[in-house]
């Protein structure tokens, strides 16, 4: 293990990640995850999910408990957490994860499945690696030929309040001591940040967060970040090429600007330079986004006369409220989203939820004929429903085209 690797691990072992209760499962839901790439094999065994870098583990047991069709492993260098974390497993019984001590950066510690991982997470871990490249080249292999990596990397226009925070703790020659010896000045410098510096972006609250969650921000022994340029050099040097980002509408210049011709005018640019106009425009501190093998592609849309036999289902990130006043409402990756027009779209996302294994758009045509509604205009519903990402498309397990 390289010097670096040894102090992370050891920051880690003092600090653990994510702080209890900081359960965020969005990026989690394995067959959704799949659902974006064109998909061209059968897959006849169980799903497989990695999770490189996960910490306490936390998200990957809230999610095996409810994907109980895909093996989850999740692998970490920090021995506290791994340890902590397979001990939980055992008490909550779930026999579908499994946590292992392994270095990414140490090809010989990583473990393998036969025919690779279908899916791959890395959130928040490739940026303090010594030589993330090499750790990315690493999961490259474990992937399987059609499999997908999700990955979440600091984005260095998002992350310059929090680097000029980090420059001042610097002049205060705090870097050079222990991280708990820092940690009281370093509040108080966040506090001094909040009224300005932090204020009105993502890093607001710095001074308040909890003690993991305030050393991973502020006291961290090895971090380096990403602007796009050269997050797709990283992509392209490991093999891999850009499928989407889990939240697209962050990334859409509709989302930040109004100006109709303006907006007219910037459709002339190609894809990446409009991702970076919205970089320069706005604070991104995190880079989510989902990867696969150079040559993949994101799945073709769905086309009218596909949505009869297709089969769909509830987003899992999808929350549906019930209100007395307003009727339904929804959350999606925690964006209101408003369905208060459609009352047909309301109530194929009503019967959706009730249907854990999913639905052809024929079934959902039978089941709403009997509240008088016709073919084309739930046909059109779920269209509609697929296109703001409500509904998605899993591939049925052994039957992909
Ligand atoms: C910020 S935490 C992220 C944890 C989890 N992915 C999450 O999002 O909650 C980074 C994790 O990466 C792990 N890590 C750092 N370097 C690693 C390496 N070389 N191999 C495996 N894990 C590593 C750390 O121990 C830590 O648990």
């Amino acid at each position: 293990m390289d010097k670096i690797t040894t102090e992370v691990r050891a920051f880690y072992e003092a600090y653990p990640y994510p702080p209890e209760g900081q359960v965020d499962c969005d990026g989690y839901h394995g067959p959704l995850l799949l659902s974006y790439l064109q998909r061209t094999c059968s897959k006849l065994t169980r799903l497989q999910l990695l999770e490189a870098g996960c910490g306490r583990g936390l998200n990957l047991q809230t999610m095996a408990g409810k994907q109980t069709e895909v093996d989850f492993t999740g692998i970490d260098i920090n021995r506290i957490a791994v340890q902590e974390a397979t001990q939980r497993s055992k008490e909550l019984g779930l026999e579908n994860l499994q946590f292992l001590l392994a270095d990414l950066l140490d090809k010989h510690t990583l473990p393998g499945v036969s025919g690779g991982y279908d899916i791959i997470l890395s959130y928040g871990v490739l940026h303090h690696l010594s030589d993330p490249l090499q750790g990315l080249q690493h999961l490259t292999t474990l992937l399987a030929s059609d499999g997908v990596i999700a990955l979440m990397l600091d984005g260095s226009f998002g992350r310059q309040p929090l680097d000029r925070y980090l420059q001042a703790l610097d002049l205060v020659q705090l870097r050079s001591k222990s991280g708990k010896d820092r940690s009281p000045v370093a509040r108080a410098l966040a506090h001094a940040a909040e009224e300005q510096l932090f204020k009105g972006n993502y890093w607001q609250g710095t001074s308040r967060v909890d003690e993991i969650e305030f050393a991973d921000r502020c006291l961290h022994v090895h971090q380096t970040s990403y602007d796009l340029t050269a997050l797709w050099q990283l992509l392209n040097s490991a093999g891999l090429c850009f499928i989407r980002w889990l939240e697209p509408n962050d990334w859409s210049l509709q989302s930040i600007i109004d100006d109709q011709d303006l907006l007219c005018q910037l459709e002339m640019l190609d894809e990446i330079s409009r991702y970076r106009l919205i970089e320069r425009l706005t604070y991104r501190p995190k880079l989510t986004l989902l990867a696969a093998r150079q040559g993949s592609m994101p799945r073709s849309p769905l086309l009218a006369n596909q949505v009869a036999s297709s089969q769909f289902a509830i987003n899992p990130q999808l929350h549906l409220n019930r209100h007395e006043v307003n009727g339904l409402t929804c959350t999606l990756r925690r964006r209101h989203i408003d369905l208060n027009h459609n009352a047909c779209c309301q109530n194929i996302l009503q019967k959706a939820e009730q249907l854990s294994l999913g639905f052809t758009g024929k079934n959902m045509v039978d089941m709403l004929a009997e509240q008088d509604y016709e073919p084309q205009q739930v046909l059109q519903g779920i269209q509609d429903l697929v296109e703001s990402e409500l509904l998605y498309r899993p591939y049925p397990e052994q039957d992909m085209v």
